[in-house]
């Protein structure tokens, strides 16, 4: 690491206060120069996708989340269309409940907005809300589990306003993800429980036709905002799964938008050392080994960043984990990523980070500006800021004298614009990575197998409740009487025993537990 090589190896454009050191990291040329091949094939796979291409071979469907933030990009007038017409009828929309145009049956104004979703259509608004949402017009709040406590304790939350001033966004690009309905069931039935009718609070982005559209106008839904099969999941934040939150905050999605497709223009760039998304995703083969042998530490220095993180973890982890390659050979790619923030992590895990196993690389995003407004002094001379700078540059420099390699992005503040720039820098480093490692970033095979997992527990827990009687009987019994696996009806029956449907004898092990009505 040298004053020369962070002038070499930095990518930076100016014009956004946007910056992407890589000293830290240690790529040799040779590296890059082997990887060329790869490296050109990645630009020349990233025009087909851009230019509509089949780029989700397994579910046949073109990628169009670039095209999100320039329209005019996208290859037909239809699918231009199916981008401005959305984004006009959801800024009107926002405006009119701003406005009191659409209000609720009670009357008054909606004063908050809960947001039903899970993965993508939870991530993405959860992201942008932390991060540029302080000053919401309307606050978010999230089910985005079927965890039966948690959404308690948001409608507990939601009730200080009322429910009867709360507008109800349900989310789900299929509208059929089951902890999505079930969020959903359980909010309409807290609404009937208080005398409202839940249709009239609610509207909805989904899939034209989906389940969820249908229970939609079933239901009487103030508005539903189509979701386009073209678009993932986890690239759906700059969709209407992320603007129309947004747009109910009073965010300025404008400058969102703007803020990724300048992102875009940069990193169309053919020449890969003028491209942060092409850089970052060679830093990654680079510190990987193309084969993910080294986690991703993400290390936002700035409260509002905590979620990216997460939302990174999704976006790399659900796109570059996968056991097939493109040709159907095993791979068993992907990059684990974990993170929270600066300097409050280096409180908890950076100590194993510096000292401990040397399974990682670090992504430092570095945030220049403190605050808005003056600052006291901690210090003679020191504000809080330059503490936070003081943590973040000497974290980096340990890493790194420990041998444990470190990027660094940096940008001026957490806005809008440079909220789009980072989405959209990620988002094609992903997609460039896929490529040198050959993978289908875009589909989620393992997910849609999730998604059917709980259906033979649910199966199993069903039979074991109609073999309950009043006389006690043990997990092999019941197992015996449906035909099922007894480690199975004896998870059911401690289920059963927590939310009080049956009452449990413990025995000397498990399989002398008894259970009776
Ligand atoms: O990125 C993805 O595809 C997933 O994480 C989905 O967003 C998630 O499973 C929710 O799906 P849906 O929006 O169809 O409810």
């Amino acid at each position: 690491m040298s004053w020369k090589s962070y002038n070499q190896s930095l990518v930076r454009y100016p014009q956004h206060g946007f910056s992407l050191d890589l000293s830290m990291m240690d790529i040799e040329p040779a590296y890059v120069a082997a990887l060329q091949p790869k490296i050109s094939k990645a630009f020349a796979d990233m025009v087909a996708v851009e230019s509509g291409a089949i780029a989700n071979p397994d579910e046949g469907r073109m990628v169009g989340h670039y095209w999100l933030r320039n329209a005019a990009l996208a290859p037909t007038g239809e699918l231009q269309k199916a981008i401005t017409e959305p984004i006009a009828a959801l800024k009107a929309f926002a405006e009119k409940v701003h406005t009191g145009a659409i209000i609720p049956p009670a009357g008054g104004h909606f004063q908050q907005v809960l947001l039903i979703g899970i993965g993508g259509s939870a991530l993405g608004p959860q992201l942008v809300s932390e991060a540029i949402g302080q000053n919401a017009r309307l606050p978010l709040y999230f089910f985005d589990n079927t965890d039966p406590a948690g959404m308690d304790s948001v409608i507990a939350r939601l009730s200080q306003v009322g429910l009867s001033k709360t507008l109800v966004l349900v989310i789900s690009k299929s509208g059929g993800t089951a902890e999505t309905r079930n969020g959903m069931l359980e909010a309409k039935a807290a609404y009937e429980a208080a005398g409202l009718d839940f249709g009239r609070h609610a509207a909805a982005v989904t899939g034209t036709g989906s389940k969820l559209d249908q229970y939609a106008k079933q239901l009487g839904f103030i508005a539903t905002f189509p979701m386009e099969d073209w678009i993932g999941g986890r690239t759906s934040v700059l969709s209407t799964v992320g603007l129309v939150p947004a747009a109910l905050q009073g965010l300025d999605i404008d400058a969102l938008l703007a803020g990724a497709a300048a992102m875009d223009v940069e990193t169309r760039k053919q020449d890969p050392t003028q491209n942060a998304a092409m850089q970052l995703a060679i830093a990654w083969h680079c510190a990987t080994n193309g084969k993910g042998e080294k986690d991703m530490v993400v290390l936002p220095y700035k409260d509002s960043l905590v979620l990216f993180s997460k939302y990174l973890q999704q976006l790399v982890m659900e796109s570059l984990g996968k056991e097939l390659d493109l040709d159907g050979q095993p791979a068993h790619q992907g990059i684990a990523v974990y993170g929270n923030k600066g300097s409050t992590d280096q409180h908890a895990y950076v100590q194993q980070l510096r000292d401990g196993v040397n399974n990682f690389f670090a992504t430092f995003i570095e945030v220049r500006k403190g605050r808005s407004g003056p600052s006291i002094e901690v210090d003679p001379g020191t504000s809080t800021a330059d503490y936070l700078q003081g943590f973040l540059r000497g974290t980096r420099k340990a890493l790194y004298e420990s041998g444990r390699k470190s990027l660094t992005i940096s940008i001026p503040e957490v806005s809008p614009f440079q909220l789009g720039l980072l989405i959209a820098l990620f988002e094609r480093t992903v997609s460039f990575y896929a490529s040198l490692v050959n993978i289908n970033a875009y589909h989620q095979p393992g997910v849609e197998a999730g998604k059917k997992a709980a259906g033979a527990f649910l199966e199993t827990l069903n039979k074991v409740r109609g073999h309950l009687t009043a006389d006690a009987k043990t997990a092999d019994e019941i197992a015996i009487e449906t035909d099922a696996d007894p480690e199975d009806v004896y998870h059911c029956l401690t289920h059963l025993s927590a939310n009080g449907e049956v009452q449990i004898s413990i025995g000397a092990t498990p399989a002398e537990d008894s259970f009776q009505i």
